[in-house]
C-alpha cells in the first residue's frame, strides 16, 4: 500500500511513479498518486531518478479487459445505459491516471525542466479526482467500477509509443484526449435530458479540466518539436498516421480544441 509515501524505499520521483503504476487497487493507486503530488508540491522529493516502468500498470481483477471489437453492445437508454456510460468513462480516467504516471516514469530525463513534472503530476492528480467522482456516482447508482467489461484500446495505443516522448504526446493528449473534447458535450446533454444532472455536472467538470490536459500536451509537444528542430504540425500528422491511422475523424469540437491551442491547422487537411 502506498497511501503513505514509502519515502525510505523510494526517494525519487520516478521510483514513486513506478510504485503508483504497480498498485492494482484503484483507490489505493489514486491515494498514492495524490500523496506523491502533495510531496512534489511541498518540495520533499528532491531527485527525479530513473526507473523502468512496467509495460502495463497493475490493475484490479475486474473489470475484465477486452479488445474494443469484443465489447458487448452497450445499452444506451435508462439507468443501465447511464451506468454503462459512467463505467466506461471511469475506465478511461483510470487509464489516464496510469498514463500520466507512465509519462513521468518512462520519459523522465535530466534535460526536462521542472515545469514538465509539475504539469504532468497535476494532470495525474486531476485524473485521479475524475475517477473518484465517477466511482462515487456509480455507487449512488448501485454500481461499481469493475461490474462491466472494459475495453483495452487506450493502453494499447500507449504501448505503441513507449520509446518516444513526442509520439506519446501526439497520440495521448493531442489525439485521444482531444477526441474526448469532441464527444463529451453530447454526453452531458444526454445525461441532462435524462434528468441525471449529478452525472452531467461531473462530466462537465471533467470536460473543462480536460481542455487544460490537451493544452499541456500540445505545449510540451511543441516544446519537444523545437528541440528536435521539426515542424510541429507536419510531425504530428506523421506520428498520428504512423501510430493511430484512421482515428482522426470529424465531427470536431473546434471551440474546445482551439481553447487548448489545437487549431485546425493540426487536424484539418484543408486548413
Ligand atoms: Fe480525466
Ligand atoms: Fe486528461
Amino acid at each position: 500500500m502506498l497511501g503513505e509515501l514509502p519515502m525510505t524505499t523510494a526517494t525519487n520521483l520516478c521510483a514513486l511513479a513506478c510504485a503508483v503504476l504497480q498498485e492494482a487497487d484503484p483507490t489505493a493507486k489514486i491515494a498514492a498518486g495524490a500523496a506523491v503530488a502533495e510531496a512534489w508540491r511541498a518540495g520533499t522529493i528532491c531527485h527525479i531518478g530513473v526507473c523502468q516502468p512496467p509495460l502495463r500498470p497493475a490493475r484490479p481483477a475486474y473489470p475484465e479487459l477486452r479488445w474494443p471489437r469484443d465489447m458487448p453492445r452497450r445499452s444506451t437508454s435508462g439507468q443501465r445505459g447511464r451506468t454503462a456510460l459512467l463505467h466506461a468513462i471511469a475506465h478511461i480516467e483510470l487509464n489516464a491516471v496510469d498514463l500520466a504516471w507512465d509519462l513521468i516514469a518512462r520519459f523522465a530525463s535530466p534535460d526536462l525542466p521542472r515545469t514538465f513534472y509539475d504539469d504532468w503530476i497535476s494532470v495525474a492528480a486531476d485524473e485521479g479526482r475524475h475517477f473518484t467522482l465517477l466511482a462515487a456516482r456509480l455507487a449512488e447508482l448501485q454500481a461499481a467500477y469493475g461490474d462491466l467489461p472494459a475495453h483495452d484500446g487506450l493502453w494499447r495505443a500507449a504501448e505503441n509509443t513507449t520509446g518516444d516522448l513526442t509520439a506519446r504526446l501526439a497520440v495521448v493528449p493531442m489525439l485521444l484526449e482531444a477526441r474526448g473534447l469532441d464527444v463529451t458535450p453530447a454526453m452531458v446533454d444526454k445525461l441532462s435530458n435524462a434528468g441525471d444532472l449529478r452525472s452531467a455536472n461531473i462530466l462537465q467538470l471533467i470536460y473543462e479540466e480536460e481542455i487544460n490536459h490537451v493544452a499541456l500536451g500540445r505545449r510540451w509537444f511543441e516544446w519537444s518539436c523545437r528541440r528536435l528542430g521539426v515542424n510541429p504540425v507536419d510531425h504530428w500528422r506523421d506520428l498520428v498516421g504512423k501510430h493511430c491511422k484512421g482515428v482522426l475523424k470529424p465531427p470536431f469540437n473546434h471551440a474546445a480544441r482551439s481553447q487548448a491551442g489545437m487549431t485546425t491547422i493540426y487536424y484539418q487537411s484543408d486548413a
